[in-house]
């Protein structure tokens, strides 16, 4: 039974490539984001990915278990991780590793669509609430940017 803290023995976390690994990360955010949250599949795939920056979260098997992406615009998105990994730090380190990267390609600024029930997992990380609330594939968000200095 894997701890349910970070352990680098349960996951890793690292870049994927759309084209080598698009599908096994669709495949997790299909489960997330279409499946359980009932996102349209048009808002979905957006035609962004294969330029986008991906990073995936894979179980010791080497299947997918988290993703996330950044853009040039310095726009993070795409967060999920598969309901049986989460409360284990995999998103955190899903974070970490775009953040990293934003700051090694020196992109100004990072910030994100975050829905409002997932505000406070990125509040650690030094984003703040830069919006009002909208509604987004029919969901309540809140834009996020990324303040270093805080
Ligand atoms: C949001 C999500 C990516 C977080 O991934 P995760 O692997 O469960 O998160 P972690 O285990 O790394 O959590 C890190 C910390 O954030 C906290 N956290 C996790 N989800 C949270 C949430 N929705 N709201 C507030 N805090 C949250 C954890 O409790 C943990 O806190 P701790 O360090 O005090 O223990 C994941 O829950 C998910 O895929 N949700 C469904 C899709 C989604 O909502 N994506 C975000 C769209 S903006």
């Amino acid at each position: 039974m894997p701890s349910r803290r970070e352990n680098a023995s349960d996951y890793t976390v690292h870049p994927a490539n759309w084209e080598r690994d698009g599908a096994a990360l669709a495949n997790v955010r299909r489960r997330v984001f279409i499946e359980e949250q009932g996102v349209p599949e048009s808002l979905e795939w957006d035609g962004e990915d294969a330029r986008a920056f991906h990073i995936v979260a894979e179980n010791t098997s080497g299947s997918a278990i988290g993703t996330g992406r950044l853009l040039d615009t310095g726009h993070i998105g795409r967060m999920a991780v598969l309901p049986a990994w989460r409360g284990r730090g995999v998103g955190r380190a899903i974070l970490a590793e775009l953040l990293t990267t934003a700051s090694q390609r020196r992109y100004p600024r990072c910030w994100l669509n975050a829905q409002a029930s997932a505000t406070g997992f990125y509040l650690p990380f030094g984003f703040i609430v830069d919006s009002d609330e909208f509604l987004d594939a029919g969901m309540p968000h809140y834009r996020m940017i990324h303040d270093p200095e805080r």
